[in-house]
């Protein structure tokens, strides 16, 4: 049995299966520049961040209507009922979509009707937090906030993604504080590819509750420290940074050693369909890879409710 958990990072963009994607591709008409799914896994070697998002935003072509939203989000919901998740907060990325010619309320709405009816189905609740793609100007963030303002309720908060180099978080003050005046939550994407200073950044100047993948913060002792003492959750996804080439091979990833400083650490599969596994094949990997123990195995699994935004009750009884 599976242990429950919580999903915190998650684009659900990225939980696209070749399968599905050839599915939607034959439905809306679409020729996908690959001949079959298998050629398509083929493709899935990557060299880095941004030879992973080049093909990630193109397989996004296929989904243009409610139901393909619904559809993707539901076969992501049945996968994770399966993987032990009782609760996901899931990123999307609306700027990949609008660019398209698709309507935000469309995404919004076609992920909301399998949300919807997530608990009933699948016994997981859910929450949706909208990422803003860094490598877009700031105005383009701030449009979109505004697209998004009918369908806030649907949305528990913003996050930061895409090519993270060269597009520090502070680019983004505004329309972070312009989302925190919305009463939404705020997490972003830091020290993935990027410096720790990024890290500090996303902190100090974004007021993020969470660091998305925060895994550079150990290059900085101090860093670390505030961290540990601030018990600002990281939401790592050790399968992505292998495939990503931020680290060389699992045994080396600094999970446990992340754990041993005292850092608040959880475990994610950030993009599953493209990366060789959802969130319980990556509790099972990093056990098998950094000999996690099952006393540590279920402190990542309580730290995922810690750091959830789950209100105190429900959160309570997770823990
Ligand atoms: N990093 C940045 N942007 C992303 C990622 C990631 O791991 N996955 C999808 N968009
Ligand atoms: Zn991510």
């Amino acid at each position: 049995m599976p242990l429950p958990k919580a999903e915190l990072h998650l684009h659900i963009e990225g939980t696209l299966e070749p399968e599905l994607a050839f599915a939607l591709a034959a439905r809306n008409g679409i020729t996908l520049p690959y001949e079959d799914t298998e050629a398509l896994r083929k493709a899935y070697l990557f060299d880095d961040l941004q030879s992973f998002l080049d093909l990630y935003y193109g397989l996004m072509a296929v989904l243009l209507t409610e139901e393909d939203f619904e559809e993707l989000a539901d076969a992501y919901l049945a996968r994770a009922a399966e993987q032990g998740v009782r609760h996901a907060e899931i990123f999307f990325d609306p700027q990949a979509h609008m660019v398209r010619g698709v309507d935000i309320g469309t995404v919004i709405e076609g992920l909301g009707r399998a949300l919807d009816r997530s608990e009933e189905r699948h016994g997981i609740s859910t929450r949706l937090i909208m990422c803003f793609l860094r490598d877009q100007s700031a105005e383009s963030a701030m449009e979109t906030l505004e697209a998004a303002k009918p369908y806030l309720d649907r949305i528990i908060g913003i996050g930061l993604d895409s090519a993270e180099v060269g597009h520090p978080p502070a680019k983004f003050r505004e329309v972070y504080e312009a989302a925190a005046a919305f009463g939404l939550r705020r997490v972003a994407h830091a020290g993935e590819e990027g410096p720790p200073a990024y890290i500090t950044e996303a902190l100090d100047v974004l007021g993020v509750e969470r660091i998305d993948h925060g895994l550079r913060c150990m290059e900085d002792p101090r860093l670390v420290e505030r961290l540990v003492s601030e018990r600002v959750p990281l939401t790592l996804c050790p399968l992505s940074n292998v495939r990503l080439r931020a680290v060389d091979v699992l045994e080396e990833h600094p999970l446990a050693r992340m754990m041993d400083a005292g850092l608040l650490c959880t475990v994610n599969s950030d993009d599953p369909a493209y990366f060789g596994g959802y969130v319980d094949d990556t509790f099972h990997a990093v056990r098998e890879a950094l000999g996690l123990d099952r006393e540590r195995l279920r402190e990542l699994a309580r730290n995922s409710f810690e750091a959830s935004f789950l209100d105190g009750s429900a959160r309570d009884e997770e823990l």
